[in-house]
């Protein structure tokens, strides 16, 4: 177990648009915890790498990358953390389908997502970290206190993904996202290492048919069958 043992962690894993960056960032307010946007490090590592001008194919190039991120997130009330890299504010564009693409090409190196575990396993932290990703209950947190593994079907995905970047002035197509969502998902689910899947104690939650704030509560239930009252 590599994770502080005296800091409680509820891991939120899921595919893209499934709820879980809503959903932890309500539930990491609630609880007054730290939050962690996990996939932003498979993002910003990703953007960094394309800035830099080096080969996206390169394992030990964009790995090295992965090294030597200086990064930060500034926490927002209601809204995802700001992220800055070597001190400037990169803003939406970690937020692009090109970024979320290449995030998933490079999430299938050994050698980046070993050198993202430990910056990740840092944010465990009093009074208690919720982490959202793909491998958080099973790679990352794996003695986490509660695990949540939330699904929703591709075609809801696609439109809260759809929202949500039209939200931010992305010119996207529905049909595109959706075709886009299911490559990655794919390729997420079966790559090697640290694929996503839920961990064996896990509890799966559909969100189809449920608003984020439902998602929540269901899950504070859970906490609170668990642990009993810790707020
Ligand atoms: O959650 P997101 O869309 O920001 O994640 C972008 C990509 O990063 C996703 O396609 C897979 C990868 N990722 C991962 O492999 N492991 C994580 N814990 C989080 C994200």
């Amino acid at each position: 177990m590599t994770e502080k043992k005296q800091v409680p962690v509820i891991t939120v894993d899921g595919p893209s648009g499934s709820g879980k960056g809503t959903v932890g960032q309500m539930l990491a307010q609630k609880l007054g915890w730290h939050f962690l946007d996990s996939g932003a490090l498979y993002r910003i590592t990703a953007f960094a790498s394309q800035a830099q001008g080096i080969d996206m194919t390169d394992e030990t190039q964009v790995a090295q990358v992965a090294k030597d991120l200086d990064i930060k997130f500034i926490p927002q009330k209601n809204a995802p953390p700001s992220v800055s890299l070597a001190g400037k504010e990169i803003g939406d564009a970690l937020r692009t389908e090109e970024i979320a693409e290449l995030a998933s090409q490079v999430a299938v190196m050994p050698q980046v997502r070993a050198a993202l575990l430990l910056k990740q396993q840092a944010f465990a932290r009093l009074p208690g970290l919720v982490a959202d990703g793909r491998d958080m209950g099973t790679n990352v947190f794996p003695a986490a206190r509660l695990k949540i593994y939330l699904t929703a079907n591709p075609e809801i995905r696609a439109q809260r993904r759809y929202k949500q970047l039209k939200e931010k002035g992305f010119d996207v197509n529905l049909a595109r996202l959706l075709e886009e969502i299911q490559v990655r998902d794919a390729r997420d689910q079966a790559r090697t290492v640290a694929p996503l899947k839920p961990a064996v104690d896990a509890h799966i939650l559909d969100s189809s048919g449920l608003d984020a704030q439902e998602v929540v509560q269901k899950v504070l239930d859970l906490l609170d069958s668990k642990t009993g009252s810790i707020k």
